[in-house]
């Protein structure tokens, strides 16, 4: 598989977007760790020998600087925005305050992040796949099927699904291809603790994936970061603004 050599992820300390940092790191990529968590991006980037830049990904100003800095070398081949929040509330229970917080961070960082990248990689010579940089953005079930109890993170989701598909076919001549992985549910730190007062238990977590969903259990993050990979690989290269469900079936139940 070729796979990309310098890769920029947002959400890159933790979850799956540590997970997808781990496998292009393992295979010798130059990765790019964006997170506004200084301290585990820190840790995160010694451990799997990447580079932390630490910021918002809500501030278009620092994504460009984030871009620049990844691209310094000449050349970005992936960005994965996997950056988000989730804040477990109904919709009358969402204050103006939870819906600017998760457009800011869900929606505007991905559309920052994909404006910034797509201008770089436009620089770019194709390679000899005729590829010039591949983005895959972190969507989710909720964002096509929602769901109780989040409404603002589904519609932060449905946004993500239209930005990857809109620049998907706008670029998809200048042999840009932008993707969506669509996780179900996962085990990540975001998992355990959205809007718990106690983080969910191990006996929980493996409860709540017996009861859910079809495959009976719930994903590993690696097991959504080896979809990311193959999407940003020119192994996809026939593969463009589409939405990539990785959830054990939960989404045809
Ligand atoms: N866990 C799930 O079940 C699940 C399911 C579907 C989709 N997703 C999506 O997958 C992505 C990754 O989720 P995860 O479960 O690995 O989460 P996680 O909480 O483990 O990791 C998210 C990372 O994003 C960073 N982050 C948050 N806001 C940021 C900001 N404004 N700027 C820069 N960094 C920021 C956090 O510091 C953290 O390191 C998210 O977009 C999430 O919405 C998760």
């Amino acid at each position: 598989m070729t796979s990309p050599t310098t890769v920029l992820i947002t959400g890159g300390a933790s979850g799956m977007g540590a997970a997808t940092a781990q496998l292009f790191t393992q295979e010798g990529a130059r990765v790019f760790i964006v997170d506004r968590n200084a301290t585990l991006a820190a840790e995160t980037a010694a451990r799997l020998g990447a580079t932390a830049v630490v910021g918002d990904v809500g501030d278009s100003t620092f994504c460009e600087h984030a871009v620049r800095t990844a691209a310094a070398a000449g050349r970005l081949d992936a960005v994965v925005n996997a950056a988000g929040i989730i804040l477990r509330k109904g919709g009358i229970d969402t204050s103006d305050e939870d819906w600017q917080r998760t457009l800011s961070v869900n929606v505007s960082g991905v559309f920052y992040m994909c404006r910034a990248a797509i201008r770089q990689m436009l620089t770019q010579t194709p390679n000899a796949a005729q590829q010039r940089g591949a983005i895959v953005n972190f969507g989710s079930i909720w964002g096509e099927l929602s769901g109780k109890g989040a409404l603002a993170y589904a519609m932060s989701k449905g946004a993500v699904h239209q930005i990857t598909r809109t620049f998907g076919i706008e670029h998809a001549r200048d042999g840009i291809r932008v993707n969506a992985v669509c996780p179900g549910e996962v085990d990540t730190p975001m998992l355990r603790a959205a809007g718990r007062a106690v983080p969910l238990s191990d006996e929980q977590a493996r409860e709540m994936g017996e009861r859910v969903v079809p495959l009976g259990r719930l994903a590993q993050p690696v097991e959504i970061a080896r979809m990311v990979r193959f999407l940003c690989s020119d192994q996809a290269s026939y593969i463009t603004a589409a939405m990539h469900y990785v959830d054990g079936g939960y989404s045809a139940v």
